[in-house]
């Protein structure tokens, strides 16, 4: 049995963890994984070892980490560290339960709840139901399951052989959960119909019509379209309102994909931008993204209730469980999952530190420092942003002084001043492709980034721009 010193010492090594990272030490090793591999004794031993030697692999696994709490850290959407939900993540651990009865999780069952009702009313969805998943990609595919459930019943039964051609929609700059959803829901991805968007990322509702009625006329069945709240590179915002329109007509589900973007609903500044969200059937909403929680923290919320038990309840459940099928307290029967985490509890005691009141907070400080990155980029005349911002991602190119260079050489100059980022160990920023050019997507969503950072960070790319591009 370890005592109270022993994980008293552990916690000692994070706090010095933390600080290390505060004080940008390098970023990431970099090492490739057969480097790492020499490293580290991976090796699991037949005598087991003791605390001391775990000690070593605990030292080790901090070491080579990349470290996402680093005020640097631009890399994915998420990052940073919340010291609340850090303690929230340890006191699951300690009353490791899963989220699937009420019996076995009694007070984690309340909150989740509670979280529910509070984010389905941000959402504008008057009586909520919902359920944390495993991810904004699950959560996604629930939501599919849920809107061909509503489609046609049957299926559950006869599979889909029985199924009329069933036709989803989504936007082309969806996130690639969706064609992973229609795959493993039998839909097909062929009959996964990508919306074109506009110059700026967002979907063309002109061609939404267009391709509804190309299905009808095919004698397909158009039954979902999704809308995305903050695309994955751009950031950018569907025009959720008139998306609503046509799926009321058409008699759609209509599902916003807010795994990156809902949670600006917490600021009375931004929240505009998911205007129209209340219209919608189905909302997922990452907490582990814009939100700085632990990953994983995701929340499915759709506004009709019953609608997830409709779809997700099942037979043979009766030796676990024995509440009422009417109106069960339990979560268990309403999702994919059987066995789940218990990740409300993270963003219950957070929300209760912060309040709504720091969250605004917070979610404005991310756009302030977004605003400043972009007005640098535009100031710049070595750097240009590659399509308009919508949120807290930033798409630009650093331009050689000698702008004759081609856009080949102007990609493969995105690549090359990233390498050289990360083997500096400074910064860790990600690239991506905007139609035809790679750009730099920097996203801004590490509590831990200050204005200094962004500063620091655009002068290093043109610093690099600068001399790698001189010595092509
Ligand atoms: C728009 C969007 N939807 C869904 C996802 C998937 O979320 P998760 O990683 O929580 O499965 C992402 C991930 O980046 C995303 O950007």
């Amino acid at each position: 049995m370890f005592n109270a010193s022993d994980y008293d010492a552990l916690l000692q090594r994070l706090e010095q963890f933390f600080v290390e990272t505060s004080q940008k030490k390098a970023i990431t090793s970099g090492l490739a994984p057969e480097e790492l591999q020499a490293q580290i004794n991976l090796a699991l031993p037949e005598q087991g070892e003791s605390l001391e030697q775990l000690q070593q692999a605990i030292d080790a696994y901090l070491q080579y980490s990349v470290k996402t709490a680093h005020p640097a850290y631009f890399n994915q959407l998420w990052g940073g560290f919340d010291p609340t939900c850090f303690m929230g993540d340890m006191l699951t651990s300690a009353a490791n339960t899963s989220m699937y009865t009420h019996e076995v999780a009694p007070v984690a069952t309340l909150i989740e709840k509670t979280l529910i009702a509070k984010m389905g009313e941000l959402v504008g969805f008057s009586h909520p139901e919902g359920q944390f998943t495993t991810g904004g990609s699950n959560g996604n595919l629930m939501a599919l399951a849920i809107a061909r459930h509503r489609a046609c019943p049957d299926l559950r039964k006869t599979g889909m052989a029985q199924a009329p051609r069933l036709i989803a929609l989504v936007s082309a700059e969806s996130h690639y959960s969706f064609s992973k959803a229609a795959h493993l829901l039998g839909l097909g991805t062929d009959n996964l119909w990508k919306v074109p968007a506009d110059a700026t990322g967002r979907m063309r509702v002109d061609a939404l019509e267009g391709l509804i009625a190309a299905a009808k006329a095919q004698g397909a069945h158009p039954f979902f379209i999704a809308g995305t709240a903050g695309t994955t590179v751009r950031g950018a915002y569907d025009p959720f309102e008139a998306i609503a329109a046509i799926a009321q007509r058409e008699k759609l589900w209509f599902h916003i994909d807010g795994a990156w973007g809902a949670s600006v609903l917490l600021s009375p500044k931004h929240r505009h931008l998911m205007q129209g969200s209340e219209l919608a059937d189905s909302v997922v909403w990452d907490a582990h993204k814009m939100m700085g929680m632990t990953l994983m923290c995701s929340v499915l919320l759709v506004k009709q209730r019953g609608m997830m038990l409709n779809t997700f309840s099942t037979e043979d459940t009766g030796y676990i469980f024995h509440e009422s099928e009417a109106d069960p307290i339990d979560l268990g029967p309403s999702t994919m999952h059987c066995g789940r985490r218990v990740d409300a509890v993270k963003l219950w005691l957070t929300w209760k530190h912060l309040g709504d009141r720091g969250w605004a907070q917070r979610i404005e400080h991310y756009f302030e420092l977004a605003a400043h990155a972009e007005a640098m980029i535009r100031e710049h005349p070595n750097l240009a942003l590659v399509t308009p911002r919508y949120s807290l991602n930033i798409c630009f190119q650093y331009v050689p002084e000698k702008n004759e260079d081609s856009l080949a050489q102007r990609n493969l100059l995105t690549l090359n001043i990233r390498q050289a980022l990360l083997d500096s160990g400074k910064v860790m920023v990600n690239y991506a492709q905007v139609e035809d050019k790679t750009i730099f997507r920097l996203v801004l969503c590490n509590n831990q980034s200050t204005k200094a950072e962004v500063t620091d960070f655009l002068a290093e790319i043109i610093a690099l721009g600068n001399s790698l591009s001189r010595s092509d």
